[in-house]
């Protein structure tokens, strides 16, 4: 059976969920749920990343211990998964004794390639980042990403030979054999391969953080939080253990899903850890945009921060998963706007999904006494090119595209109703009317298969209208909402 493995990045455990986690939770899980759609033996995995100094920092503000602080918010993602419909088969957290044993082994494995070397170090630390800042990163002294000045740390530290990989990456990169979508962000990343990877410091002494994963070997220091974070993608196999079966069956992945500030980390320092410790690359990693709300940035000070769980509280999770996989384009920012949330939901799923449905299927009742008649043939071919892409939208990372396939059909098939009038036909028995109505009927299931990774639970609903050769009308699909 072809295997399916998706990850998404594990979240920093310092904050509740916001927006963006669920944006991308989200397009993880409709990724997965078409992969199963497919037949494949999927498995989608996310987590917590719980060491490091941001959460350190953030748990003696709030005066609790950190792993108080990284339970609590776990308990808030695990929430967020639920509210929206995501389901993950692994939920790896960094502070778990898998992980740790993990992280360690593929350790010892990179210091036994020789590519772990100890260096006095001196530079500028960001803690929003977790890394060390060249001049040339910052803008008027700022980290142009937290707007705060990184701290001068002056560190005796572990170092792994990153440029080493440098060419080999490249040509992973070159070949096809490591896909990084969309092309922008390939792109991108050629251009800081043309400029060369730096060696990265992997560790850092205790006495200037403390919480995190010991080295082996050198229990005065923790691991870099980037090299503790970037291995759960194979701890959470099983990587270090005695039980090889998962890595076996799903290593390498299939997709590593991120975000665009964090491609340099994915596509250069985790690509050279797994050259380094002699293992296969994954298969492609794909990098969406950014979530703004309302047009601009979200933040604090703007008060237009989006709270994932409000809002799926207020509206629902098939009407802003339906947003966020429509709206938001893989490949840059999408905006939220409660105006333009507005507009696809009223145009898009109420009417020009809800209605059809509604209409199709009280016609059928009316005409058929629910019976359905067989289609007469003239969506075949629009069907079969609403599917072709469709499967090209979710296997280029753009479910948009996938979306609009699925909407163009049942445009057409309105337009349909309106020239045929079944009401029409069924006035003058016309003996079209079967047809008609059967090729209605036939894209209204193919609707409910084209939108079941995206909308799963509207989705069981829609199919739910149709049952061995019968129509039921069911209550409407998509309810009134209030903005
Ligand atoms: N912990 C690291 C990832 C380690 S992966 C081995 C991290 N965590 S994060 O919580 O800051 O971000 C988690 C994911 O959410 C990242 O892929 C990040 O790009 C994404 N997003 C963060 N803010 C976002 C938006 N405003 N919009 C969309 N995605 C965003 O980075």
């Amino acid at each position: 059976m072809t295997r399916f493995y998706i990850t998404r990045a594990i979240d920093y455990a310092n904050g509740k969920p916001h927006m963006g986690h669920a944006l991308e939770s989200v397009q993880g899980d409709a990724l997965a749920r078409y992969n199963k759609t497919l037949g494949k033996d999927v498995r989608y995995l996310t987590g917590m990343d719980e060491h490091g100094s941001k959460n350190q920092e953030t748990a003696e503000k709030a005066g609790m211990s950190p792993q108080e602080l990284v339970d609590q918010n776990a308990e808030f993602f695990k929430e967020m998964y639920r509210l929206y419909n995501v389901e993950a088969d692994d939920f790896i957290r960094t502070t778990s004794e898998r992980h740790k044993v993990g992280a360690r082994a593929l350790w010892r494995r990179l210091e036994d390639a020789g590519m772990i070397y100890e260096k006095e170090y001196e530079g500028l630390y960001c803690t929003g980042c977790e890394s060390f800042k060249a001049d040339k990163d910052l803008v008027d002294g700022l980290c142009p990403d937290h707007q705060r000045a990184p701290q001068p740390l002056k560190e005796s530290n572990l170092f792994f030979k990153l440029s080493s990989f440098n060419d080999a990456i490249k040509e992973k990169v070159k070949s096809g054999e490591l896909q990084i979508l969309p092309e922008s962000r390939r792109n991108e990343f050629l251009g800081l391969l043309e400029k060369g990877l730096h060696d990265v410091s992997f560790s850092r002494p205790k006495s200037s953080l403390e919480w995190g994963i010991e080295v082996p070997e050198h229990e005065d220091h923790v691991m870099y939080v980037w090299c503790d974070a970037l291995s759960n993608y194979v701890t959470a196999l099983g990587y270090g253990s005695d039980d090889t079966s998962l890595m076996e069956r799903y290593w390498p992945a299939d997709v590593h899903l991120i975000g665009k500030d964090i491609l340099r980390f994915h596509c250069g320092i985790w690509m050279g850890m797994l050259l380094a410790a002699d293992l296969p690359l994954p298969k492609a990693i794909y990098i969406h945009g950014w979530i703004t709300s309302e047009g601009q940035k979200m933040s604090k000070s703007l008060g237009n921060v989006l709270d994932p769980v409000d809002m799926v509280q207020r509206f629902g999770t098939d009407p802003l998963r339906y947003y966020l996989l429509r709206e938001v384009p893989t490949g840059s920012d999408g905006d939220f706007s409660m105006e333009r949330f507005q507009v696809i939901y009223g145009g898009e799923l109420q009417n020009t999904l809800g209605n059809l449905l509604r209409r199709v299927v009280a016609m059928t009742i009316k005409y058929f006494e629910g019976k359905m008649p067989a289609p007469n043939g003239d969506f075949d071919e629009l069907i079969e090119q609403s599917w072709a892409a469709y499967h090209k939208g979710f296997t280029s990372f753009d479910m948009k595209a996938s979306i609009e396939a699925a909407l163009y059909l049942a445009r057409e098939a309105n337009a349909y109703i309106e020239e045929n009038k079944p009401w029409a036909l069924a006035k003058e028995g016309s003996d079209r009317l079967e047809g008609v109505m059967g090729s209605l009927l036939q894209v209204c299931q193919e609707l409910g298969k084209l939108l079941e990774p995206i909308i799963p639970a509207s989705a069981e609903r829609w199919q739910a209208h149709f049952k061995e050769g019968q129509v039921e009308m069911g209550e409407p699909m998509f309810g009134e909402l209030e903005f």
